[in-house]
């Protein structure tokens, strides 16, 4: 299986020093920072060394030789976003001498460069991560000016990315050096204590005085004392704050549920997953994974997607999306079907499996039948290392971070990405002009702040929600790229509120399903302003005629729409072929507002898991 490189930046972060055994409070640490994902984990104790495993917090422990003597050290707990897990690529890292040792959450993105620029100095690297590249840099500057501070903020001046990061040398076991810019860092203070972490969750448990550092600034920690700094060595005057929050406040980074957190993940997760992967003077996506496979998706006939749940519903749209830039045929199966029924292939087919875990048992078998078959298997995986990454030939990571909630919401956004991305792609491996490719990823790049904008009118959602709470069913209706919205919306809306819901072609009302339509059998339209707008607004109209409230999901500007319905739910204007990354964000939120307001646990629902691991 190919993917590609390697970096993080939803790891955890922890780091100590005080006057009490380290490693004790770093491992409790690092547990409490699991539910940002893991993959792997270590720890590192000046003179005790640094210790790693691949897996859970409770692995690392099984490889310590026990309590280690020493007062400070760093930890971390990684999840990977590209790349395999494994003891090498986890943190801590060091430099060449193992002078010192650092703990990093972000991304380098130029790290790269910096490698081949030091490899060319003599420099040799037993990991593939960005991470060690700074470990190397700090090293040098460290052996250089002998000033752990100067030389922390002399090695990030040279890098381009997103950090947070604990430092520190062999010999000062007492000293760590953090730092952040575009990843968080908290400060727990205590007299002659100091825990340093990624989020406040492991720290409040050890004191409520937190302070977070800002972009741009440093902290320098000893039992001695502390101060905060700016990248220029200006001292800053920064206080802590009291926390009132405990640690599962701190998980849901102060949202009610995960799942909500999870929507307003969304814009930063768009950002993530197009992260590096757009080259706009060639109108092109880099996808590092696809390198090996490009000459049998330059000569692939046709295509199967395959995924199961929301992950299907993804690969409906991707059908839609591969269709239009390629002309390559595409079939959409659900796992299930797939793995169990002969279903006919020929020469020159490509499968691509789908799946946020990696794991789903039908998505999984799925990519076994095509191997049996000797089909090209590629993923779209979020879980880095997960079975079906592993297996499939190629892929694709999302970047999407850890979903925890059960039903999938930024990981559901960032698949419909993927696939755009991989469309424009494989578009122009095949024909698609430069000037068509490049106005395309223009539109990819332009959806994070159209989904800011959708996120900040959620209040107007919550009131809908509200409103329509007394209602027991629920039709969702589209056409084209909004079809598949049409089954997501309505799957989110069971899923977490165990109202009955069902998603159906417009197209198809007549056909049956508009005879339950009554004065209490909502419809949500998905109706953006596109090549379906007129026959979508002909269905609504029937619908009116016969008394069925409406709420219609439209394109902004479009007021007249506002005579047809009951309520409008604006979202931007975008190309009709990415109106699903926007229309579905509106719909997730109307489903979790209705669930909470049912009293439910919308994270986690009845009768439902995370990843279904069997039949
Ligand atoms: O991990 P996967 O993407 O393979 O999971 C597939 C489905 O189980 C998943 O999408 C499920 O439908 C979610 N609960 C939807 O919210």
């Amino acid at each position: 299986m190919a993917y590609s490189v390697l970096t993080e930046n939803m790891c955890g972060i922890v780091a100590y020093t005080g006057n009490k055994p380290a490693s004790p409070i770093l491992i409790d640490g690092l547990r409490v920072l699991e539910y940002r994902g893991y993959d792997s984990a270590g720890i590192y104790v000046p003179g005790s060394g640094c210790y790693k495993a691949v897996g859970s917090v409770q692995d690392l422990v099984k490889a310590l030789p026990g309590m280690l003597p020493g007062h400070a050290g760093i930890g971390h707990t990684r999840w990977a976003t590209h790349g395999q897990p494994s003891t090498v690529n986890a943190h801590p890292h060091h430099d060449r001498a193992k002078a010192v040792w650092l703990v990093h959450n972000g991304i380098i993105e130029n790290y790269t460069e910096l490698r081949e620029r030091l490899a060319r100095e003599g420099h040799t690297f037993v990991s593939d991560t960005d991470t060690e590249v700074l470990a190397h840099l700090v090293g040098d500057a460290y052996e250089r000016i002998h000033d752990l501070p100067a030389a922390v903020v002399e090695a990030l001046a040279l890098v381009d990315g997103t950090y947070g990061i604990a430092v520190m040398a062999e010999d000062m076991p007492d000293t760590i050096v953090t730092a952040r810019f575009g990843s968080p860092i908290a400060i727990g203070i205590k007299e002659g204590e100091y825990i340093i972490a990624s989020d406040a969750a492991p720290i409040v448990r050890h004191t409520r005085d937190v302070l977070y550092l800002k972009d741009g600034e440093y902290a320098v920690l000893s039992p001695e004392g502390y101060g905060v700094f700016s990248f220029k060595h200006e001292v800053l005057n920064r206080a802590p704050e009291t926390v009132s929050y405990n640690i599962e406040d701190v998980q849901k980074g102060g949202h009610p549920h995960f799942m909500l957190k999870e929507i307003l993940e969304i814009p930063t997760v768009l950002e993530n997953t197009a992260r590096g992967r757009i080259v706009m003077r060639e109108g092109n996506a880099k996808l590092g994974g696809l390198t090996d496979a490009a000459d049998i998706l330059r000569e692939t006939k046709c295509m199967i997607i395959v995924g199961c749940g929301s992950a299907y519903y993804a690969g409906m749209v991707g059908k839609l999306l591969i269709e239009d830039l390629t002309g390559i045929p595409v079939q959409v199966e659900v796992g299930s079907e797939f793995r169990n029924r002969p279903i006919v292939t020929k020469e020159g087919t490509t499968l691509v499996a789908v799946s946020q875990s990696g794991e789903t048992a039908d998505t999984l078998g799925s990519v076994r039948e095509a191997k049996r078959r000797g089909i090209p298997t590629i993923g779209i995986v979020n879980v880095v290392g997960s079975t079906i990454a592993r297996e499939t030939d190629v892929g694709i990571y999302n970047h999407a971070g850890p979903e925890i909630g059960v039903a999938s919401t930024k990981a559901f956004l960032s698949q419909l990405e993927v696939l755009a991305l991989f469309a424009l792609y494989l578009g122009r491996l095949r024909g698609l002009t430069q000037a068509r490719g490049a106005e395309f990823a223009m539109e990819i790049l332009r959806l994070p702040e159209k989904a800011r904008t959708i996120l900040s009118r959620r209040e107007k959602i919550r009131r809908l929600a509200g409103e329509y709470l007394g209602y027991d069913d629920f039709l969702y209706i589209g056409r084209g790229y909004n079809l598949p919205t049409a089954y997501e919306g309505a799957l989110k809306l069971k899923e977490v509120s165990y109202v009955h819901a069902e998603g159906y072609g417009a197209g198809e009302m007549k056909h049956g399903p508009i005879a339950m339509i009554d004065e209490v059998f909502p419809t949500v339209a998905i109706m953006p302003s596109d090549s379906t707008y007129a026959k979508m607004r002909s269905n609504v109209e029937e619908i009116r005629a016969r008394n069925g409230p409406v709420i219609a999901v439209a394109t902004e500007g479009n007021t007249a729409i506002q005579d047809l319905v009951d309520d409008v739910i604006y979202i931007p204007d975008t190309k009709e072929c990415l109106t699903p990354i926007l229309a579905n964000i509106p719909l997730q939120l109307f489903a979790y507002y209705t669930g909470i307001m049912r009293g439910l646990n919308v994270d986690r629902p009845r009768n439902l898991a995370k990843s279904v691991t069997v039949e």
